[in-house]
């Protein structure tokens, strides 16, 4: 089978930073760009974070594209509380030498999505919509074209975790999310109620140290700073991995298991602003537009990421 081709659209983040090195050392993967967008810190750091995970993956041939440096219709809110000044706080790493692309993400996406057969390019967005949203909304003819999209995003028994109602990325950008969630395309969400379960403990980590090469030293040291804020806020043993659930999940969709629902996201009140409304219990009647994950084999998820870090 020829490898699945997929853009990573991200705001690195150490969550993000494993996520785009697992895509890059999967070979049933294409990885055609990088499409940054504002998010955990803003985008001229998105931008350079991008490209140093990239040359950290050797791996500097990867094209990274400038996106959206705010939301649809909101100020941007960033996390330099969980993931530092720089975004990739943990271990410091060279500035890149590999140049950005040119072309915006947004003219990116459209301009692939238009080009390649339709039904082939997976999106996987792990930050704030609003490159995918913008992209859409200015170009609706590419939505029936995109296989799938398979996101980091929302919470329902988890609630929130930048309110107490609303996951971060959909907080930041709730229109754009919006604009994602009723496109009428194939979508698996990877909400916190999963990813407060792929969960880093000691031994996972301390797996990580051990592999050969610059990678996994650096993945072991990006999780023991972002470990921190979790430990304090939730008192767990470890941090969740959030957004490499996505790209595992191309990979290996048998470690997850969610219910294909219909989830709202709330744009018009200040209490609950960006909070996904999934009808887990499927109570209302209105059609499922999602793929909802609630579970995953955090075991097979770690060996996964594990392994495959190795090969880089
Ligand atoms: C999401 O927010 C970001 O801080 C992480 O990178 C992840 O994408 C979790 O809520
Ligand atoms: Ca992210």
């Amino acid at each position: 089978m020829p490898p699945r081709k997929i853009i990573i659209d991200t705001d690195p983040g150490q969550d993000d930073a494993v996520a785009i090195l697992l895509a890059l050392a999967s070979p049933e993967l294409d990885l055609l760009g990088i499409t940054c967008v504002a998010g955990n810190v803003p985008l001229d750091l998105t931008t350079k974070n991008a490209r140093i995970i990239c040359e950290l993956a050797g791996r500097p041939e990867t094209r990274v594209f400038a996106g959206c440096d705010k939301p649809m219709a909101r100020k941007l809110v960033t996390a330099e509380h969980v993931h530092g000044k720089t975004g990739l706080d943990g271990v410091t790493l060279p500035d890149p030498t590999m140049a950005l692309q040119d072309q915006h993400a947004v003219d990116f996406l459209i301009e692939t999505l238009r080009r390649e057969p339709p039904g082939s390019v997976t999106i996987c967005p792990i930050g704030p919509l609003t490159n995918i949203a913008t992209a859409l909304d200015r170009a609706p003819d590419i939505a029936p074209r995109i296989r799938e999209i398979v996101l980091m995003g929302g919470a329902y028994f988890e609630v929130g975790n930048i309110t107490p109602a609303a996951e971060f990325n959909i907080y930041v950008d709730p229109e754009a999310a919006k604009l994602v969630f009723g496109a009428g395309i194939p979508l698996v969400a990877m909400p916190l109620d999963v990813t407060h379960k792929a969960l880093t403990t000691r031994a996972r980590v301390e797996a990580f140290r051990a592999l050969p090469g610059r990678v996994g030293p650096a993945v072991a040291s990006w999780t023991d700073f972002f470990e921190r804020f979790d430990k304090e806020k939730y008192g767990s043993e470890g941090a969740p991995l959030h957004d490499p659930c996505t790209v595992a999940y191309l990979l290996q969709p048998d470690l997850f298991s969610g219910r294909h629902i219909n989830v709202e996201i709330e744009t018009g009140s200040d209490l609950t602003l960006g909070m996904t409304v999934a009808d887990w219990w499927r109570v209302t009647g209105r059609a499922p537009n999602a793929t909802f994950i609630g579970d995953v084999n955090a075991e097979g998820f770690f060996a996964l990421l594990v392994e495959r870090l190795g090969r880089l």
